[in-house]
């Protein structure tokens, strides 16, 4: 197309018209610069939503990033996903197009993108506060530095995931509350590469015929698999993206989802804190290395707490705590490479009280059973559906039997689908006797998933007391008097929304444990007060109790101990 001016030099033009730019002094040229063409065509993806993809019953409606709303609704054949990026003109799509090619190709840094925009704008003499020219921005900086079109999904805090596994197919994703669903974005073949380009590009890694596979961590946070599909490991590209959730899962905003009862949790608490060893297991995306992040957060404040992770996906508010990340490799060679096992092995330097790895998956096992060898307290999580299959896994990577014995305490994750809704639970709670020559576990079942109840029913915890009690030189019944103190403090930070908002921030999270360890009998009297004040006052207007996804403790008047067995 010809253009009377390219932007850049109307640009050169004007500053050096008026030293000290007087912005948008002369708008007609502005306007001669961006008239829109009669054969323009829009290049960059934006996504619009048709009258069919409303079809059905909206169940949700919200904007992810500011710009682009999402409508959740369900249809005849389940739900979807539908993305409506900001309706704007011709003309602003035009300019975003425009911009972008010609001016902010030349900004190399991401982070100068933002303020070189105000520049460019400001001498440009594209003013104003409206919504086209705030929806222009926004357009330019998701093409530059976001996600283009998959943006609003990117900045979508419900979502646990992003897929697309071809381009015939709809790009598909995970919702929070009602699970998998396919989107109205599709990318064509040359969209899909380029996306998988970008994605690598963003998690700072480069992917290419030569390496076509690639793990990512996104400065999101979140971590992405991404397929290039040029070569010969696939037929197209592809990518999946697992989202990190922005807000971490504290106790209190842990226990609201109902995943676990305070008693069954202040079990794991009592347990983990006196080093008796903890795994979840479960299958994919139950919530495993969520659960043992939240028992983590309530171990001894002054605690050295190590935690190894493949992707930075757990953290607890503890001053004391050792993070570390495992890294791939570089260059051909991948030199440099930085496994779990490193990780673990290092750890064990750091003399810390608790070794936690979010997942175990390979050598690092045998350095864990070390950790548990000689006395430390540990926590990880591992794919497998039954305890028998659990154990089968350890000792084929390599434990000893003796080292996979120190494994105490099991915590089944399960994922249900449930009156249209995804239900995390923790199915049950095992305690292990001990293992015989092939690994096999002897048992018990401590606590586990009533139905009915839509709770986690803590039956026979006497084991568990017995052992720490051992292990502790305490009596069993000190221990049982502790574990009630820590069910009832955990039943009271989640009792009501006011105590539980302001304790599930990490560091008033800290504050709180802190408090809890020196005196728990303090904070408990004056949890309870607060929980009490703020049920006065919801009680007094009749509140009609919306049904959640979670059943919430049932807030137990005059604070007695009822809630425990
Ligand atoms: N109790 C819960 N309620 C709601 N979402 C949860 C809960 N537990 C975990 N999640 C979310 O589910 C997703 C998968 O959890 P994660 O612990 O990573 O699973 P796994 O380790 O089993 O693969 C994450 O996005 C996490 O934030
Ligand atoms: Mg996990």
């Amino acid at each position: 197309m010809k253009l009377e001016l390219s932007i850049l030099s109307s640009l050169l033009k004007r500053k050096s018209e008026s030293g000290a730019s007087e912005v948008g002094e002369k708008p007609s040229s502005t306007e001669k610069i961006f008239k829109l063409p009669p054969d323009f065509k829009l290049r960059i993806a934006i996504t619009r939503a048709r009258g069919e993809d409303y079809e059905g019953k909206e169940l949700d409606s919200y904007t992810p990033d500011g710009f682009a709303r999402v409508t959740i609704v369900e249809g005849r054949e389940g739900y979807r996903y539908v993305v409506e990026d900001p309706k704007v003109s011709e003309e602003t799509l035009y300019k975003a197009q425009r911009l972008i090619d010609e001016v902010l190709l030349y900004i190399v840094r991401p982070e100068d993108v933002e303020g070189g925009l105000t520049r460019i704008f400001d001498a440009l003499g594209i003013k104003g506060d409206d919504y086209e020219t705030r929806a222009l921005r926004y357009l330019i900086q998701r093409e530059v530095v976001g996600y283009k079109v998959v943006h609003p999904l990117v900045m979508d805090d419900n979502l646990e995931g992003i897929a697309c596994d071809s381009p015939d197919r709809p790009v598909v994703v995970t919702h929070r509350k009602y699970g998998r669903m396919p989107t109205n974005i599709y990318l064509t073949k040359e969209q899909l590469d380029e996306m998988v380009r970008l994605l690598a590009y963003r998690g700072g890694r480069s992917i290419s015929r030569f390496r076509p596979q690639v793990n990512v961590v996104l400065p999101t946070g979140d971590r992405a698999a991404l397929t290039l599909g040029e070569g010969e490991v696939a037929r197209s590209s592809s990518f999946v993206i697992r989202k990190f959730p922005k807000r971490p899962w504290t106790p209190p905003l842990y226990l609201a989802t109902g995943v676990i009862s305070p008693e069954a949790m202040a079990l794991l608490w009592i347990a983990s804190e006196h080093k008796l060893a903890l795994m979840s297991f479960g299958g994919l995306g139950t919530g495993k290395t969520t659960l043992i992040n939240a028992v983590a957060m309530l171990l001894p404040p002054e605690a050295r707490i190590g935690i190894a992770c493949d992707i930075p996906e757990m953290d607890v508010p503890h001053p004391g705590k050792v993070l570390m990340y495992e890294r791939a490799g570089y260059g051909i060679a991948s030199e440099g490479a930085i496994t779990m096992m490193d990780l673990v092995k290092h750890l064990l330097r750091y003399d810390c009280d608790y070794i936690t790895i979010n997942e175990i998956r390979g050598e690092e096992a045998k350095v864990f059973g070390q950790a548990l060898g000689i006395g430390q307290g540990g926590l990880a999580s591992i794919h497998a559906e039954s305890p028998e299959a659990l154990f089968g896994r350890l000792k084929d990577l390599g434990v000893e039997r003796a080292l996979a014995a120190e494994l105490r305490v099991l915590a089944h994750m399960g994922l249900f689908q449930a009156k249209g809704q995804r239900l995390r639970r923790v199915k049950a709670v095992y305690f292990v006797e001990g293992l015989d020559e092939e690994y096999r576990p002897k048992y018990i079942t401590v606590a586990k998933y009533v139905l009915e109840k839509d709770r986690v029913v803590v039956e026979d915890p006497r084991p568990v007391f017995k052992l720490i009690a051992e292990r502790s030189l305490k009596s069993e019944a000190e221990i049982e008097a502790s574990w009630r103190l820590r069910a009832r403090f955990l039943s009271l930070v989640t009792a009501t929304p006011k105590v539980r908002e302001r304790l599930s921030e990490p560091s008033e999270w800290l504050k709180a444990l802190i408090e809890f360890y020196r005196n728990p009998k303090g904070l408990i009297a004056r949890l309870e007060e607060a929980v009490k004040a703020e049920q006065l006052l919801v009680s007094l207007p009749a509140s009609p109790s919306t049904p959640t996804t979670a059943p919430q403790v049932a807030p137990s008047p005059g604070g007695s101990g009822e809630l425990l067995p």
